[in-house]
């Protein structure tokens, strides 16, 4: 805090002023004693009035000029430091050099001034990240939107334009594969349209307490099937002391969903897959872990970005967009909770939840 010292009227604009005024007006009596000591000698009467007249001129415009340019000398840096504002396209917030500039009137509407250009410059830098984001976002989606399209246009049209020369057999399969990108694009459009929701703070969680470790014994039965067919080894394993969680249900299955998905897909046939919940302290932990191909330490940090995948040039055209762990994690602060990750390379990965007991 800025030290208070009793010269608190010189800390005003108006106090100053007066101080100038009072030090010139002081100056003035001084010579006016010395010239009426003068007075007397009749002869020299005249010389002195007239020398007094101009001298009194003199001094006060000089001290006048002296006072203004002391006064306004802030408001010229104020006004070039406005003017290079405006020259650097309002993005460089201003910089004016003046000592105890927050002490009168002048300093606090340099203090305004400052402030409100680190605000524009602020909100143009938001703007400019939002205007790419924006950009970015849309050369994804419409190439994560133009291969399942043109694939399933492709297989629709062999479908019409060989009409009469294709096997019930090759139909039934042309048209599978069509449904199959359908789906995939039916997918991605919910995955961006939940995660613009969830950006934009226009879902708000349905929260209830539930038994979460109920929930995960059921999304895991989900996954038992595909687990088989992929000869993976998908288990859960549950605490009995586990408490409940308040939470939105729908919400928590979809995390668990996309987590035990991103395992079930990046871990190779003969690996083991499992889904873990326990109490921790005064929090329920929730842990999906996997022992396939892991994340690679220059990735590990991304992975819950939007449209990040590690693996781009293998997988961008297995149907995956890069956008589950992105609303994992949005889910999981709306619910006041952490996602981490732990991973080593050709070990195994480890996503673990961290929730609010109910
Ligand atoms: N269990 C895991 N093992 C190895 N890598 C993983 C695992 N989970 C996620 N990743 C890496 O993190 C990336 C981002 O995962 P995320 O779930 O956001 O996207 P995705 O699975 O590629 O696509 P989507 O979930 O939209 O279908 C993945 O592409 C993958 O490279
Ligand atoms: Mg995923």
């Amino acid at each position: 805090m800025r030290p208070r010292t009793n010269l608190r009227l010189f800390a005003t604009l108006y106090g100053r002023l007066a101080c100038s005024l009072m030090v010139v007006f002081i100056a003035i009596g001084a010579v006016m004693i010395v010239a009426s000591q003068r007075m007397f000698e009749t002869q020299r009467l005249f010389e002195l009035v007239t020398n007094l007249v101009v001298g009194t001129v003199a001094f006060s415009l000089i001290a006048a000029l002296v006072v203004f340019r002391f006064l306004t000398l802030r408001l010229r840096r104020l006004a070039s430091a406005i003017e290079a504002f405006r020259t650097s396209g309002f993005v460089s917030p201003m910089r004016v050099d003046t000592p105890d500039s927050n002490d009168d009137e002048i300093g606090r509407i340099i203090a305004a001034f400052q402030e409100m250009s680190e605000r524009i410059a602020m909100q143009l830098a938001q703007l400019a990240q939002a205007d790419r984001q924006r950009r970015e976002l849309l050369a994804n989606v419409s190439h994560d939107l133009r291969t399942p399209l043109a694939s399933m246009q492709g297989y629709l049209e062999m479908v019409l334009i060989k009409d009469d020369g294709l096997s019930q057999e090759d139909r039934c399969r042309y048209l599978q594969i069509a449904v199959k990108h359908c789906e995939r694009l039916a997918r991605l459009v919910r995955d961006l349209f939940d995660l613009t929701k969830l950006e934009a703070n226009e879902v708000r969680p349905q929260v209830e307490a539930f038994p979460i470790s109920e929930l995960a014994q059921d999304v895991v039965q989900k996954f038992a099937l595909g687990a088989q067919k992929r000869d993976l080894k998908l288990s859960a394993s549950v605490s009995a002391d586990c408490p409940p969680v308040c939470a939105d249900i729908g919400m928590m299955e979809r995390v668990l969903e996309n987590l035990i998905e991103n395992a079930m897909r990046y871990t190779p046939a003969g690996g083991e897959i499992s889904v873990g919940v326990r109490r921790a302290g005064d929090r329920v932990e929730l842990q999906v872990s996997d022992t396939g191909q892991g994340i690679d330490h220059d990735d590990i940090g991304n992975v819950f970005d939007r449209y990040y995948r590690a693996d781009r040039g293998e997988s961008s055209d297995a149907g995956n967009a890069g956008l589950g762990l992105a609303i994992t994690q949005r889910i999981i602060e709306l619910h006041g909770g952490r996602i981490r990750v732990e991973s080593a390379p050709g070990a195994g990965t480890t996503f673990t939840v961290e929730l609010a007991m109910a």
